[in-house]
């Protein structure tokens, strides 16, 4: 479908240009930076939009976008992909329980931070696991995005009711100690997290692509955020987290991210190349 759409005098490298220039513009009206995404998955996203918006080429849609604060929404949640999961590879949270948690008990206040962490699932799975670990009350969880819309729903802490069988098998596999349902308040229609889970989770704006380091963690999650990524975004966000872990501080990345290749890569050692786990170690 999407390959149907050929703009007349279709020119790829025009395509580029229009595409720079749109979002160069979006940085400059909203602040928002994706001038260093990686551009295949840009390109097929920015191309739905404007073939969504009616717009006859991708110039047209910088001028709706520029001049209509809607569009540039609907264009922003498609370029953010906020997807994710109650304990998204369930195996890694099994294997981070299993190894790390001895280590993490004797951290006097555990400071986690997951950086793009979408609508907070992640940010509540990392609550019950050291919840059920009896060292939530000595931690504080940072979880951040770019998405406005998806931190007012990480906030709310909402499960729909629908996703309930997945969510439970993943803490099952994960290493759930006792029952879901303990951590949630059943409501009509959709659970709610417990509030002894989210008054330990602090929600709050910030650009992987242009703010600095706000504290010092012992353990950083960002995962499936720097594949949307291009190599030069990636080598900073990589020099941020190295900035933002204390010394021995874990990293753990998404399945297909890697730190290899990377500048950073002598300064941790793997301690799992299966589950992406790296720690710091200078
Ligand atoms: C696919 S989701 C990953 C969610 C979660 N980490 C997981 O693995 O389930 C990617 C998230 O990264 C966020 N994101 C994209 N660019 C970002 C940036 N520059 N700074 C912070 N977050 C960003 C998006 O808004 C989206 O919520």
């Amino acid at each position: 479908m999407m390959e149907e759409w050929r703009l007349p005098g279709y020119d790829e490298q025009l395509e580029k240009l229009e595409i720079k220039l749109l979002l160069e513009a979006v940085y400059l009206e909203y602040g928002y930076d994706f001038r260093q995404y990686a551009y295949p998955s840009l390109r097929r996203r920015i191309r739905r939009r404007a073939l969504l918006e009616k717009q006859e080429d991708i110039s047209s849609l910088q001028g709706r976008v520029l001049h209509d604060r809607d569009a540039f929404e609907r264009l922003l949640s498609d370029l953010v992909i906020p997807v994710t999961e109650l304990f998204r590879n369930p195996a890694t949270f099994r294997w981070l329980r299993e190894r790390l948690t001895d280590g993490l008990r004797d951290v006097s206040f555990l400071r986690v931070w997951h950086a793009g962490c979408a609508t907070g699932e992640e940010a509540y799975s990392s609550a019950i696991w050291l919840e059920e670990e009896g060292m939530l009350g000595q931690a504080r969880i940072y979880a951040t995005d770019i998405s406005r819309a998806a931190l007012n729903r990480a906030r709310e802490g909402q499960l729909p009711k629908d996703r309930f069988p997945l969510y439970d098998s993943n803490y099952r596999e994960a290493g759930g100690q006792s029952e879901l349902s303990r951590h949630c308040e059943e409501e009509e229609g959709f659970f709610t997290f417990k509030a002894s889970l989210k008054e330990r989770i602090v929600f709050a704006e910030h650009n992987l692509a242009t703010d600095r380091s706000f504290n010092e963690f012992h353990l950083i999650f960002c995962r499936n955020v720097m594949i949307y990524f291009d190599p030069s975004l990636r080598e900073r966000v990589h020099r941020l987290f190295y900035e933002s872990l204390a010394p021995g501080g874990i990293l753990v990345l998404g399945g297909k991210e890697s730190l290899a290749f990377t500048s950073h890569a002598d300064h941790y050692e793997t301690l799992s190349e299966e589950h992406r786990v790296y720690r710091k170690i200078e």
